[in-house]
């Protein structure tokens, strides 16, 4: 299979020293590429700023911001035939990014944010048979807001993660997820590592690709 992957964070730039971003390392993104390789699939890996290595033979692009993060994955979508969006997508940017590094002695007080582009709603009306997974970072009500995900963003499956624990969610070596789908009812996964759920959500591809032809 073509497996199209992302990963990672994204950083909208204030001005030239200072970004909005959040707390993803792309260690699930990165699991999950590493798993596809193993499982022999063709994998493109778009990935924000990271911190760690992208698993030999895949290849990467590197993005830094949510519109560039949409360009890659615009790209490469006619290519693939599987789609899996773990990356932290940015919701909001600063209105406008200041050329010059703002000085701390004019006082900014305010930053008007504005929204970023929906990745995976911007691509799945041109899914033409493709599988779309995306992730649902959720701090409450974990398996109610899967699923309208879910519905909104038209999708095949949704991994769901608590990101309110420590222990799972970002910058984590483990991770707990719930799998949302729209044909069977919610399977919650014990604990395990980021890897073992990367070859588990790949396997998950593989039976649905395969059920589909
Ligand atoms: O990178 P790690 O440190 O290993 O952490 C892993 C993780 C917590 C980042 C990962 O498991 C995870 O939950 N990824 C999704 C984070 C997220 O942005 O969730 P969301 O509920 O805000 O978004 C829902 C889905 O829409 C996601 O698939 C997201 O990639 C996608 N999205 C979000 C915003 C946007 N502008 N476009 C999108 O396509």
């Amino acid at each position: 299979m073509r497996i199209l992957v992302t990963a990672g964070p994204t950083r909208e730039p204030i001005d030239p020293v200072r970004v909005l971003t959040n707390r993803s390392s792309g260690k699930m993104g990165y699991a999950i590429a590493g798993a596809a390789q193993a499982h022999g699939h063709e994998v493109v890996l778009v990935s924000g700023p990271v911190a760690i290595e992208a698993p030999v033979d895949v290849r990467l692009v590197k993005v830094e911001t949510a519109a560039e993060m949409l360009t890659a994955v615009q790209d490469a979508f006619a290519w693939c035939e599987a789609l899996v969006m773990s990356a932290a997508v940015a919701d909001w940017r600063p209105q406008v990014s200041s050329d010059q590094k703002i000085k701390k002695a004019n006082g900014m007080r305010h930053i008007v944010l504005e929204p970023t582009d929906d990745i995976l709603k911007a691509v799945s009306p041109h899914r033409q048979g493709k599988i779309l997974v995306g992730f649902a970072a959720e701090t409450e009500d974990l398996v109610k807001h899967a699923e309208r995900k879910l519905q909104d963003k038209g999708l095949d499956l949704v991994v769901a993660n608590d990101v309110s624990r420590d222990d799972i969610g970002f910058d984590s070596e483990d991770n707990q997820v719930t799998l949302v789908s729209g044909s069977q009812a919610p399977e919650a996964l014990p604990l395990m590592s980021k890897q073992a759920l990367g070859g588990l959500i790949i396997e998950w591809l593989e039976q649905c690709s395969a059920s589909s032809s």
